[in-house]
């Protein structure tokens, strides 16, 4: 399945696809961790991405779109993939459209996670990652790890996100009600969106989502 991840930042896309990708066998691709990545590695890529990321604002489209298509041309992602944080404007949206034609693939499903804002503050401002690799995402109260700093998954340093501060994060919600919302409308004329609430317990959420996308491909 090619599937693609929306809502707001801390909607919970990274938490919901990283068991979405193990039930469906297919990676999950976040252009946000694959940025926290190279950042940490000190990459040239990483230094551009960077001073963007701490403002809450894209990374532009020449970097990003780049980046993305060749982590999809990956021989893991030959059947399958889960987008998080991909496309994130409508001229990424097309960039992956006209991709996806020439592989003479298609997109089966954009799964659209909505949350109340009040809640997403709450999930960010209690958000910890590891150092190591920034997919591995826990809460101080919703998903504490098991030992208070460290990593259940790796053993890796948590630490809070530089764009996770209280500015950053509004700046981000603002990006992506005016940039990233329109491709929900884009995606809907071609008839690709199940709109789940992501509310509840994390499991409860991706039985949700499981159940959405099994109606979507029956
Ligand atoms: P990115 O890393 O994609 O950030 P985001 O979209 O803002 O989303 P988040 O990662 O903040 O939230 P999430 O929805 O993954 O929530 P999570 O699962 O962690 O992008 C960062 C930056 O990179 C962008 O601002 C931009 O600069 C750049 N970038 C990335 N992609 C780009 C692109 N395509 N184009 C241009 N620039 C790009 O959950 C949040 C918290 O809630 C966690 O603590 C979690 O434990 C908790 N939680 C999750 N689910 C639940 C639940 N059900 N109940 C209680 N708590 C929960
Ligand atoms: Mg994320």
């Amino acid at each position: 399945m090619r599937i693609v991840l929306v809502g707001p930042p801390g909607a919970g896309k990274g938490t919901q696809a990283a068991f979405l990708a193990k039930n469906l066998s297919i990676p999950h691709i976040s252009t946000g961790d694959l940025f926290r990545a190279n950042i940490s590695q000190g990459t040239e890529l990483g230094k551009q991405a960077k001073a963007y990321m701490d403002a809450g604002n894209l990374v532009p489209d020449e970097v990003t779109i780049g980046m993305a298509k060749d982590r999809m041309s990956q021989p893991d992602a030959e059947n399958g993939f889960l987008l998080d944080g991909f496309p994130r404007n409508v001229s990424q949206a097309e960039a992956l459209d006209e991709t996806l034609k020439t592989e003479g693939m298609k997109l089966d499903a954009v799964l659209d996670l909505e949350v109340p804002e009040d809640e997403v503050v709450k999930r960010i401002a209690g958000r910890r990652v590891c150092r190591k690799d920034s997919s591995h995402v826990f809460h101080v109260t919703y998903s504490p790890a098991k030992q208070e700093g460290v990593c259940d998954v790796c053993g890796g340093e948590l630490y809070q996100r530089d764009d996770d501060s209280e500015e950053t994060v509004r700046k981000r919600l603002e990006v992506y009600h005016t940039q990233t919302e329109p491709i929900i409308d884009y995606y809907r004329a071609q008839g690709l969106v199940v709109t789940i609430s992501a509310l509840g317990k994390v499991d409860e959420v991706t039985k949700r989502a499981m159940d959405a996308l099994s109606r979507e491909s029956a």
